[in-house]
Formats: structure tokens, C-alpha cells, sequence
């Protein structure tokens, strides 16, 4: 008997490593999800506004530098808001700038406003939720981002937007940055309090967006999904393709969006690509990173590069330099996405890199900090210190980005 034990002991061991040794990748994530913003889709629905706002609300509109005024979107909100009562606050810059919010927010308490209609991109929109933050908070503002405060449910003040530029994915999600130039700062903040109540994307709106900002919606989205991506394999096959195809879906629809033309069904699925990118769902049960982010974050403090611009820069020289932690990932993306069948692990994954960066080069964004700027010696020294006196000791995925790893992508990127 005590031979059949040890047997079975013997049996048992070796059946455990086998299980583990055969295990390329790391199990799912435990998860909670829940996105309680409404999306209203589709061409000529912003008249549903009134639809979704109680009439007894004191609204407050908020838009950018005025392309809401000339392409008509302004006027259909008009429109819709017909019988309310409100007010507008015009003026948002790109990338939100903190003196411009305290204005807003000097409004909201002075007009009693109960109730936020966000009508732009992604800066607007952020704008809007560190306001929803701020107009029931009691200390200083700024304490929101400095110390990262997060604003639970029901606590915010309610808001709503209407999307303008498909990009960030700000729309579906309770996050936002917020810069404040003074000090050369640009910060995120958020919590479950700040989704949106409900959204409106009409793809018509894309009619009117230059070019230029076109590309960035494209890249910012293409990296969102690479953030979630391209990090350790875990078994959450069915996020990997959902990933995979919302890479695959910018990939064809770039092309007819870079044309002069405008057609309505590559537009229609650029905007949802751009909002399914980061609503939250492709990240549940997965290992995300964002250093790309982080890092991409300070060039626009430093230099005011356009957001998605910054991702472009840091992208390809974030993942040559964790190549080792990531090269699994990216021989899938490569195959996968990119249908490269030939060579090892090593090769394949070096390839996904490179046509990462020609689909980026391909919308015209320059992947090199020094084609954006003469001044860039030193940008990377300036980072790592950044990142130390923030205490931002180990970020990306499993926090393999030290401050002075930062250091080294940064270098890389010149
Ligand atoms: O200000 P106006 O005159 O409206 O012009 C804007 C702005 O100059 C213009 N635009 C917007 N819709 C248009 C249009 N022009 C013509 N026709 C239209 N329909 O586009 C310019 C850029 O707008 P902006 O809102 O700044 O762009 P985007 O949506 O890319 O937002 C960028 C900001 O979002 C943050 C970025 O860091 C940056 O500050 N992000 C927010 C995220 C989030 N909340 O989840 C995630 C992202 O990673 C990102 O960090
Ligand atoms: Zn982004």
C-alpha cells in the first residue's frame, strides 16, 4: 500500500508540472465590469438630447475653440436643446488647461448648474469630468490630479457629451487628463463617478476634422488597444481577438479616411473603433501597461506635441526596449494582424514593430521626437526626474518601467 501511495504522490507531482510546463501563458484576470454609459449612435441623433435630459436641469454647454460653431453641430444642439434652460462655455483648448476649468467651474457654482453637455473631442470632454470632480469637492481643485483623488459613484455632477472627434474613447470611459501649463504639468485622474450619462456619436461630424487630427484619432486609438495588448499572454483569448480586431478594423479603414472624400461606413466604424478601444471591455482579465502614455504625456507637457503624436514616438522604441517581456505578444500581433507567417518568435515580432511604425509613418506621423523638435537633448534626463519626484518608481506592465528605463525609451525615440 505504501508503495501505491507513493505512487500516486509521484503521479500527482508530476502531473501538476506537466500541467505547468505545458502553460505558455498566465491564467485570466479576475474581473468586475460595468459601463453604465448609454450611446446613442448614428447619423442625425443628436436631436436626441432632449430625449435623455429631464427638462427641470439647469444645463451647462461646453465646447473647444469654435468647430462646433461652423460645422453645424453647434446649431443641431441648439436645436435640441430648445425649451431648456442653459447657458454655454466656449473655449476648451486642446489638451484642457486647468486655468481655462476653473473658469467653468467659477460658472457652475454661480449659476447653480446641475447638469454638463460636453460637445467635442476628448479635451473637452476631460474637461468636463475633472469639472464633474471638482463641483463637489471641497478642498483645492488641483489636489484632484496632484493626489490622483478618484470620484466614486453618484458623486460627480451628472454629465452627458456629444462626440466630435472619435479618438481617446473619453466618450465610454472615466478617465481624463488635464494639463496646467504653469507648472509644465499634465495629469490623469478619474474614478466610477465620471462616465459620461450617455453619448452621441454621429459619424457625420467627421466631415469637418482636419486631416492632421484625423491621424491622431487613428493612432491614439491604435495604441489604446496596443496598451491593453501587448504585454505577458494570459488565457483571455476571446479579449486577444477582440483587440485584434479592432487593430485589424483601423488598419483597413485608415486608408479611406485619409482621403479627400468623405465616406460615411468607414467613418461610422472609425468611431466605434475608436470608442470600443477604451471603454474598458478589451482590458478586463488582461495585463495592461501604459507606459507608452505616461512617458507620451510628458513630451506634450514638454513640448506641446499633439497627444497621439507622442504615442507614435514612444511606441516602437518602448517595445524594441522590452522586447524580451513582450516578444510572445508581439509575434501574435504580428501573424495575427499583420499575417506575417515566415521566421522565429524573434523575428516575427521584431517585423509586428516595424509595421507598427509604417502604419503609423502611413498617416503621416513622425515617429522620431527630433522631427517634432530641435531642442530634444535632455528631454530624457528631464523625464526620469519627472517620474522620481512623482514617485512613478516602476510603471508600465508588472512595472518593468523604472524611471530610468524611461530614460533609455525616451533616448531611443530621438
Ligand atoms: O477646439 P475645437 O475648435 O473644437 O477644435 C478641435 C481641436 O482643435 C478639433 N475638432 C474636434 N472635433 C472637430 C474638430 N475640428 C473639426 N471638426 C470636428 N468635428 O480637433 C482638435 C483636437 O481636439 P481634442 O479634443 O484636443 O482631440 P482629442 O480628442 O484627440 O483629445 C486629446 C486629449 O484627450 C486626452 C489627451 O491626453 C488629450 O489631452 N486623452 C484622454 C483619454 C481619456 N479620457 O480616456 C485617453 C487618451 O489616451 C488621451 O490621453
Ligand atoms: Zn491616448
Amino acid at each position: 500500500e505504501i508503495f501505491n501511495l507513493k505512487f500516486l504522490l509521484i503521479f500527482i507531482t508530476f502531473g501538476i508540472l506537466f500541467r505547468n510546463f505545458g502553460k505558455k501563458f498566465i491564467d485570466m484576470l479576475n474581473f468586475e465590469f460595468k459601463n453604465p454609459t448609454k450611446i446613442i449612435f448614428g447619423k442625425g441623433e443628436i436631436a436626441k438630447i432632449s430625449r435623455e435630459i429631464p427638462k427641470t436641469e439647469k444645463i451647462l454647454v461646453l465646447y473647444g475653440g469654435g468647430s462646433i460653431k461652423t460645422n453645424g453641430v453647434y446649431d443641431q444642439v441648439q436645436a435640441a436643446l430648445e425649451g431648456y434652460n442653459w447657458e454655454e462655455f466656449g473655449g476648451i483648448p486642446a489638451n484642457p488647461e486647468y486655468e481655462v476649468l476653473l473658469e467653468a467651474l467659477k460658472i457652475i457654482k454661480e449659476k447653480n448648474i446641475t447638469y454638463m453637455l460636453a460637445v467635442g473631442g476628448g479635451s473637452v470632454i476631460d474637461g468636463v469630468k475633472f469639472l464633474s470632480a471638482a463641483a463637489n469637492y471641497e478642498g483645492e481643485p488641483w489636489d484632484i490630479l496632484k493626489n490622483g483623488i478618484r470620484t466614486e459613484e453618484g458623486k460627480g455632477l451628472p454629465f452627458a457629451s456629444v462626440l466630435t472627434l472619435p479618438a481617446t474613447g473619453s466618450e465610454m470611459n472615466s478617465g481624463a487628463v488635464v494639463s496646467r501649463r504653469e507648472i509644465g504639468q499634465k495629469l490623469g485622474m478619474g474614478g466610477p463617478g465620471l462616465f459620461p450619462q450617455f453619448s452621441i456619436l454621429d459619424p457625420e461630424v467627421i466631415r469637418s476634422i482636419p486631416k492632421k487630427q484625423i491621424a491622431n484619432g487613428i493612432t491614439d486609438a491604435y495604441t489604446h488597444v496596443l496598451e491593453q495588448y501587448m504585454t505577458v499572454k494570459t488565457s483571455a483569448t476571446l479579449q486577444d481577438r477582440f483587440a485584434e480586431s479592432i487593430l485589424q478594423t483601423l488598419q483597413e479603414i485608415a486608408p479611406k479616411m485619409m482621403e479627400e472624400e468623405f465616406d460615411y461606413d468607414s467613418a461610422a466604424n472609425f468611431m466605434w473603433s475608436c470608442t470600443m478601444a477604451l471603454n474598458g471591455l478589451i482590458q478586463k482579465g488582461v495585463i495592461s501597461d501604459w507606459a507608452i502614455h505616461g512617458i507620451g504625456h510628458e513630451l506634450t507637457a514638454q513640448f506641446g506635441i499633439d497627444h497621439a503624436r507622442t504615442l507614435a514616438i514612444i511606441a516602437p522604441s518602448h517595445y524594441r526596449y522590452n522586447f524580451e517581456a513582450k516578444k510572445e505578444k508581439l509575434a501574435q500581433y504580428a501573424e495575427r494582424v499583420w499575417n506575417v507567417t515566415e521566421g522565429s518568435t524573434e523575428e516575427k515580432a521584431l517585423k509586428g514593430i516595424e509595421k507598427m511604425e509604417a502604419f503609423f509613418q502611413s498617416l503621416g506621423i513622425k515617429t522620431k521626437l527630433s522631427e517634432y523638435t530641435e531642442n530634444y537633448q535632455g528631454t530624457a534626463e528631464k523625464i526620469q526626474e519627472a517620474f522620481i519626484a512623482r514617485n512613478w518608481l516602476a510603471i508600465g506592465e508588472k512595472g518593468i518601467v523604472k524611471p530610468e528605463d524611461a530614460k533609455k525609451i525616451v533616448e531611443m525615440a530621438y
